[in-house]
């Protein structure tokens, strides 16, 4: 199954009402998600996180992501993230390969 960087942009905006990326990115309801791929939880400058997150010891990895995205109170219990999830396999691909485009700055 290829991931679509094109595609996981367009399932992105839903990310958007809480998360920047990119360019100028800034913290918002949620932290920034340039490089977050490879990034401890919890991490993001800045970012007032629930103890949750900081308390995970999570590292975002594509399987950590994965399983966060498609049920985020379920990976991590008490998380602020209220947000039901990307429940299809292929849109969370497509969302991995956009991600990744974003280096950690
Ligand atoms: C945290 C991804 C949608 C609010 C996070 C984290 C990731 C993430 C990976 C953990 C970041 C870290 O530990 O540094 C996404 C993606 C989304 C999405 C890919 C879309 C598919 C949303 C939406 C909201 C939101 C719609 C608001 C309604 C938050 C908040 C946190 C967070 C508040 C901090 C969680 C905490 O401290 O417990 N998000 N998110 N996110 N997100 Fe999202």
């Amino acid at each position: 199954q290829a991931q679509d960087a094109a595609a996981g942009e367009k399932v992105f905006t839903q990310c958007k009402a809480c998360h920047q990326i990119g360019e100028g990115a800034k913290n918002a309801v949620g932290p920034v998600l340039n490089g977050v791929i490879g990034r401890p939880a919890g991490t993001y400058e800045g970012y007032n996180y629930s103890p949750a997150n900081k308390n995970s010891h999570l590292t975002w990895d594509e399987t950590t992501f994965r399983d966060y995205i498609k049920d985020p109170r379920a990976k991590v219990p008490g998380t602020k993230m209220v947000y039901a999830g990307v429940k299809d396999d292929k849109k969370v691909d497509d969302l991995l390969a956009y991600l990744k485009q974003f280096d950690a700055t």
